[in-house]
């Protein structure tokens, strides 16, 4: 089997000059920003006033601006345009969690309802700026609702609908919201999922929020309270289907996105209106090669990054047909993505490894039974893709006849930045890797001295060396935090908090976190959040979570738990109680799969955890434990090590 295929060329017609190669397309993109950028925006936005200035960007104190002085509106971009040529066409397709049932609207419908819900968010007094929180799983109604935001000049920030009461209420407070928008419940491979009981469980701690907009999806009975909240669906009726976009400036905020990081609570990272549209839209037009009447299949989200730019925004401004997965990979079996793909007939699917991971141990003929001749591109997103996993989406999926694309990204950077596509035509891509960067996106490696290292054959912390325009702009309500975060770790650099390898042929490989964030099926998850809810039970002392190898989830949780001397009650219990902990105050994809309770933890004399140690011992590396001559007490490693086994 060979480990690289060729992939088609891709052009940029908007960029004036001749460029004998693609390298020297991409070098032009770097060392002229101001000339790619420029014509790229002017053409493929809608400018209700155009720009002056293309950008003015400080990697030092990690201040962007692009396309300063331009004004132009998100849903115009998404919507309008469309309508305009082709108001039949269709723009979302739901796949609906019943299996075989869907529901597809046109770019006239869709935009029906945007200005429907933007008159209702109107109405209940919702300005430009104003922020609102969105917890409903994917629908036809949430991407409506994303962008009657966007029309409004209002910011929302969806919350993954996983999340629980608790972490929904710190994040509403955080963006002190006044309108929440939910439904009544989701439904996710037949499960129901209780999203307005625990919207109300939220919004009971947090008085900012004066409405609650609730849309159907089941039609089950659910608690509503009176004065407060109001049927979605109701209010729109009585509205326009008409309603005037705000022009909004180049960098006014368009949505707030939490992630989490090594510290403190998530971050409710801000992205522009211009700069990420433009990057989004030309990321996902160029890697997955898009052309006019594609129909795209992202199966993310929208709760996540990857939902906002590669199922919303990115499709809908390139004008073509996006779906909406609203199910399970194994619903009702193992082979509902290829059945969706034979029905539908997208040309493109986005997925993430651990879905692939978890279909390539069943039969293959779950796959081969459909008709899959419809896909031209196969994506990976949100962690490391193995090779066996790669190699079964690229033979078995792709019939070794797609583009298999890893694309390596994050929240914070809006959109795609290391992909083998878009390349010269004829280019290689090979197996389980990113490879190259984007047009724009200029990586660097440095070593643990901040020195960078040039050349090939070398391996340090990923960092970008100038800005791009789908950078997230700040923290919401701490820009410090930002700088701190991503800024001063790297004196002019932004740091991705990654680690990478630049090969000998000069790609890109993706080593994982450098810092205590853990990747559990693509949701990522700092290990700070989960050790202070465990921390929270009363006979907890300490804690300390790592992630380890996990078959399907790539990473799974691992906590070592240390309880407060005298503690009588029963170890399963308390177990029990601290999976319920986390489940409440974070969410189900944070409760560790592996509790070892121990005496202490391993300490340095100062009385630093040693986080090496314990990850090596959670992923059964223990010959390679290294120097444990630094610790307090080195008898308590083989304690662990001899327990290790025995964990709950
Ligand atoms: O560690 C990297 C991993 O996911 C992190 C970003 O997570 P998030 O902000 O939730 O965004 C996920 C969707 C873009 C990165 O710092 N990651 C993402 N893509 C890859 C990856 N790791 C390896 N290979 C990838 N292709």
């Amino acid at each position: 089997m060979s480990d690289f295929i060729k992939i088609t060329s891709t052009d940029i017609p908007e960029i004036n000059g001749s460029f004998s190669s693609h390298e020297e397309l991409y070098k032009f993109s770097i060392e002229k920003p101001e000339e790619f950028w420029g014509p790229i925006a002017r053409a493929r936005l809608r400018w209700d006033k155009e720009f002056t200035k293309v950008m003015d960007c400080n990697m030092e104190k990690g201040v962007f601006d692009w396309f300063i002085g331009g004004k132009l509106n998100a849903s115009v971009q998404c919507v309008d345009r469309h309508c305009e040529v082709d108001p039949d066409r269709i723009a979302l397709i739901w796949e609906q969690d019943e299996p075989g049932k869907e529901q597809r609207i046109t770019f006239r419908q869709l935009k029906e309802m945007v200005c429907k819900i933007a008159n209702v968010l109107k109405s209940e007094g919702v300005r430009k700026s104003d922020r609102v929180v969105m917890y409903i799983s994917i629908s036809p109604l949430a991407v409506a609702s994303m962008l009657a935001c966007a029309r409004i000049g209002a910011v929302h920030s969806v919350i993954f609908a996983g999340f629980s009461a608790e972490a929904l209420a710190s994040r509403i407070m955080d963006a002190g919201a006044s309108v929440v928008i939910t439904s009544d419940q989701s439904i996710r491979g037949g499960r129901l999922i209780e999203l307005k009981k625990t919207v109300d469980a939220a919004v009971a701690k947090c008085p900012s929020v004066r409405r609650v907009l609730v849309a159907r999806r089941t039609g089950n009975p659910v608690p509503i309270i009176e004065g407060r909240d109001v049927w979605l669906e109701e209010a729109m009726e009585a509205q326009s289907v008409e309603c005037i976009p705000e022009s909004m400036d180049s960098e006014d905020s368009l949505f707030m996105l939490y992630t989490s990081g090594s510290t403190g609570k998530p971050k409710g990272l801000v992205h522009s209106t211009a700069g990420y549209l433009l990057y989004a839209s030309f990321t996902h037009k160029q890697v997955f090669d898009i052309r006019d009447g594609d129909i795209f299949a992202c199966v993310a989200d929208i709760g996540w990054i990857t939902g906002h730019s590669y199922v919303v925004y990115g499709p809908l401004v390139n004008g073509i047909t996006t779906v909406l997965f609203e199910s399970h990979p194994a619903y009702p079996d193992h082979g509902r993505y290829w059945e969706m793909v034979q029905r539908i007939r997208p040309t493109q699917f986005y997925g993430a490894p651990t879905a692939i991971r978890l279909l390539l141990g069943h039969d293959s003929s779950y796959v081969t039974k459909y008709d899959r001749s419809s896909l031209r591109t196969l994506g990976s997103v949100g962690e490391p893709i193995n090779h066996e996993a790669w190699q079964w989406y690229h033979e078995v999926v792709g019939k070794g006849k797609c583009d298999v694309v890893d694309t390596w990204w994050q929240t914070e950077t809006g959109g795609i930045c290391i992909s083998p596509r878009p390349s010269a035509p004829g280019a290689e891509i090979r197996s389980a890797m990113p490879m190259r960067p984007l047009f724009g996106i200029a990586p660097v490696i440095l070593d643990d001295k901040g020195n960078v290292l040039e050349g090939r054959d070398v391996s340090g912390a990923l960092c970008i060396r100038k800005s791009w325009p789908g950078i997230a702009r700040t923290v919401y309500g701490d820009h410090s935090r930002y700088y701190d975060t991503y800024f001063k770790p790297y004196p002019g650099y932004y740091f991705t908090g990654d680690g990478s390898i630049r090969d000998l042929d000069g790609y890109y490989h993706i080593t994982g976190r450098m810092d205590d964030v853990i990747n559990v099926s693509g949701h990522r998850l700092g290990t700070a959040e989960v050790e202070d809810a465990l921390d929270e039970h009363f006979s907890v002392a300490e804690s300390a979570v790592v992630g380890y190898p996990h078959d399907i989830k790539g990473e799974g949780v691992y906590a070592y738990i240390v309880l407060k001397e005298g503690v009588i009650q029963e170890h399963k219990q308390i177990i029990a109680e601290l999976r319920s902990i986390v489940r409440t105050k974070i969410a189900g994809h944070a409760v560790p799969e592996i509790m070892q309770i121990c005496p202490s933890l391993p300490k340095t004399r100062s009385g630093k955890i040693m986080r090496r140690i314990l990850r090596k011992i959670a992923a059964d590396q223990i010959e390679e434990l290294g120097d444990v001559t630094t610790l307090a007490d080195p008898s308590i490693i083989e304690y662990i090590i001899k327990n290790h086994r025995h964990c709950i």
